[in-house]
Order: structure tokens, then C-alpha cells, then sequence
């Protein structure tokens, strides 16, 4: 089938009690490793491309190998999402581009900003028949160029959501409730440890999704920095040369119960540039001698593959469903 929008997919979602995965893809080898565990397990899909993998990777390059993807699952629904579209332009480009969803994130600017641009992008992505997701409240952490510290970061106010959806017109809206961009989404200072000695973070803010379901019944909520930081990732990372000192991540058995929710889609990028940055360095740790890219990048693209057919399993609950 063609690249879809996720209209249909978020329908099904909201009804069936789990979530769409929304993954970044930057090159061929991520792109491959999330669509044949996504064709294997039947699971629908959310290709998203950033700012930054525009910048690295090229529209045309990105755009060709998400339809490269296409061609070959032609059994699972694939949508062409813009991950943190920054202004109108870029959201315009996307959708002139052959995207079918783009995301406006206006979060950062003052509510009636905030209002204005992204209905501006609503009616031009609606005219073109492409989909758009918005976002209200703040999230810590790292997203392309802008980090957001913890003390800027806001839980969305749920009595602004039915005006915000009201007045744009937008089809999903990202909220903040906890999660957090990057791979150090909290200090250890924020954790508690359990009776194992393991850090867990602060637990997601059930309550504001609670409130913002009630004021938006049936309407697909996206959470974005969703990634749990593999401690089996973080660890491979540090045996092998690198230093990511107090990685941590969202435990999934709350992004499980997300799923479960008004929550239709869920981002997820850094685990799988930790499980891709992993496997590369034990792989050159192991082999010094080897210089040929195929060698290393073939495990990286199968570690990937198996950390999505996990997301798809056991946490977002949308394997089979395509
Ligand atoms: O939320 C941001 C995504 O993880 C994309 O990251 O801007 O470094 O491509 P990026
Ligand atoms: P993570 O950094 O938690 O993977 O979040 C990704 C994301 O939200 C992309 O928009
Ligand atoms: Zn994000």
C-alpha cells in the first residue's frame, strides 16, 4: 500500500488500546532495521525525520528511502512523519515533499503564538491532505539544537487543550507529562533506587493525562521522549570505550500503560541509536583489524530490528495489528 496519514492508524489505536511507534530514521540501516521487524511482527508504523536528519541525510535521500521501505512491506500501513517541524516553512516543505504527516512544535512560544502558527500549518497540511500533530507544554532534555532544562520544562495544563485543539484544528496533540528527550532524561538526584539498588525516575504524570483524556475524549495524545535507555546499551557502551555516566530512561511498564490509553503514538529515537552505537563499538572492539562498514553496520541494523520487535511486543502493543 501507498505511505498512508495516520488518521486510520491512530482511529484503530485509540480503540484497540495500545500505541503506534513513531521512530527517527536517519539512513538506510535504521530505516531497514525498523520496517522488517515491523513487517515480521505486522505492526503499522511511524517513519519520522527531524530538522537534523534533513540536515544530515537530505529530504530526497530520506524521502527515497522510507518509499525504498514502502516498496518492500507493502503488507504494514507506513506514515512519512516530520518530527519537530520548527516553523511554517519547513512544515510546507515537508508536505510539498510527500510526507503525510508533519508536527509544528510551537511549544516553546506563548499560547496564542503558539495558536496562530499551528493553524496556519493545519490548513495548508489539510488542503494537501496530510495530517498534523501539535504540541502543548515543555520537555526537558535535548532536541536538535535546543536543550531545555528540567526547571524550564512544564507539564501542559489541561485546561488549555480543548481550545488549543478547538482553534487549530490539529489531528494529535504531544503532551507533557514526564517524559523527557535524549538519553539522560533525569540526574540520579531525581531518582529513588529500588529494593535492587536500581535508579527509577520520577513516575509519569498519570493525573495530567487523566485530565486532558476527560477534556479530549477520543482525540490521539502523543508523548514524545519516550525512550528507555537499554541499561544492556548503556553498559555495552562503557565496556567499550565510550562514557555515558547515569543514562536513564521512562521504565516501559509506564509506557505500557500509556499505550493502553489515549496515547496513540509514542517516539522513540535514542534507544536505538544507543543499541546502534553499541553494537558498533564492541564490534570494532572485537575486530580492530576490520575496516569494511558492512561488517559493522549489519549487527547494528539487526540489534535494532530486535530492540523495535521488543518496543512492538511488550510495550506499545501493536504488533499484529497492521
Ligand atoms: O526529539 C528529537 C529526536 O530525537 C530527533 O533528534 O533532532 O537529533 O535528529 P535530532
Ligand atoms: P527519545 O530521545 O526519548 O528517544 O525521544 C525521541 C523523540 O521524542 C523524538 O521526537
Ligand atoms: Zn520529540
Amino acid at each position: 500500500m501507498p505511505l498512508v496519514t495516520t488518521t486510520e492508524m491512530f482511529k484503530k489505536a485509540y480503540d484497540g488500546g495500545y500505541a503506534i511507534g513513531a521512530f527517527n530514521v536517519n539512513n538506510m540501516e535504521i530505516v531497514q532495521g525498523i520496517t522488517e521487524a515491523c513487517r515480521e511482527e505486522k505492526a503499522p508504523v511511524i517513519l519520522q525525520v527531524s530538522k537534523g536528519a534533513r540536515a544530515y541525510a537530505n529530504h530526497t535521500y530520506l524521502v527515497k528511502l522510507v518509499e525504498a521501505a514502502v516498496i518492500e512491506c507493502p503488507e504494514i500501513p507506513i506514515a512519512l512523519h516530520l518530527d519537530h517541524g520548527p516553523d511554517f516553512e519547513t512544515c510546507k516543505s515537508c508536505i510539498d515533499g510527500g510526507f503525510t504527516s508533519v508536527m509544528i512544535d510551537c511549544s516553546s512560544l506563548p499560547f496564542d503564538e503558539n495558536v496562530r502558527i499551528t493553524k496556519q500549518v493545519v490548513e495548508y497540511a489539510h488542503d494537501h491532505g496530510v495530517v498534523v500533530e501539535a504540541e502543548l507544554g515543555t520537555l526537558a532534555g535535548v532536541e536538535d539544537d535546543v536543550k531545555v532544562s528540567s526547571e524550564d520544562s512544564s507539564y501542559t495544563h489541561p485546561e488549555e487543550v480543548e481550545e488549543f485543539v478547538t482553534r487549530t484544528g490539529c489531528d494529535s496533540l504531544a503532551i507533557a507529562i514526564g517524559t523527557s528527550h535524549g538519553a539522560y532524561k533525569f540526574t540520579p538526584a531525581q531518582c529513588t533506587r529500588n529494593e535492587k539498588g536500581i535508579l527509577v525516575p520520577p513516575p509519569l504524570r498519570f493525573d495530567v493525562l487523566h485530565e486532558v483524556v476527560k477534556r479530549l475524549p477520543g482525540f490521539p495524545i502523543v508523548l514524545h521522549g519516550s525512550s528507555s535507555v537499554p541499561q544492556e546499551y548503556v553498559k555495552m557502551i562503557n565496556e567499550n570505550g565510550g562514557k555515558m555516566p547515569d543514562a536513564i530512561g521512562i521504565p516501559e511498564e509506564q509506557l505500557r500503560e500509556a499505550a493502553k490509553l489515549a496515547v496513540c503514538k509514542i517516539n522513540i529515537d535514542s534507544d536505538l541509536r544507543l543499541a546502534m552505537t553499541g553494537t558498533i563499538r564492541q564490534y570494532m572492539a572485537q575486530h580492530p583489524d576490520h575496516f569494511d562498514p558492512r561488517q559493522y553496520l549489519k549487527p547494528a541494523r539487526a540489534n535494532i530490528k530486535e530492540l523495535v520487535r521488543h518496543k512492538l511486543v511488550d510495550v506499545l502493543g501493536c504488533a499484529g495489528k497492521a
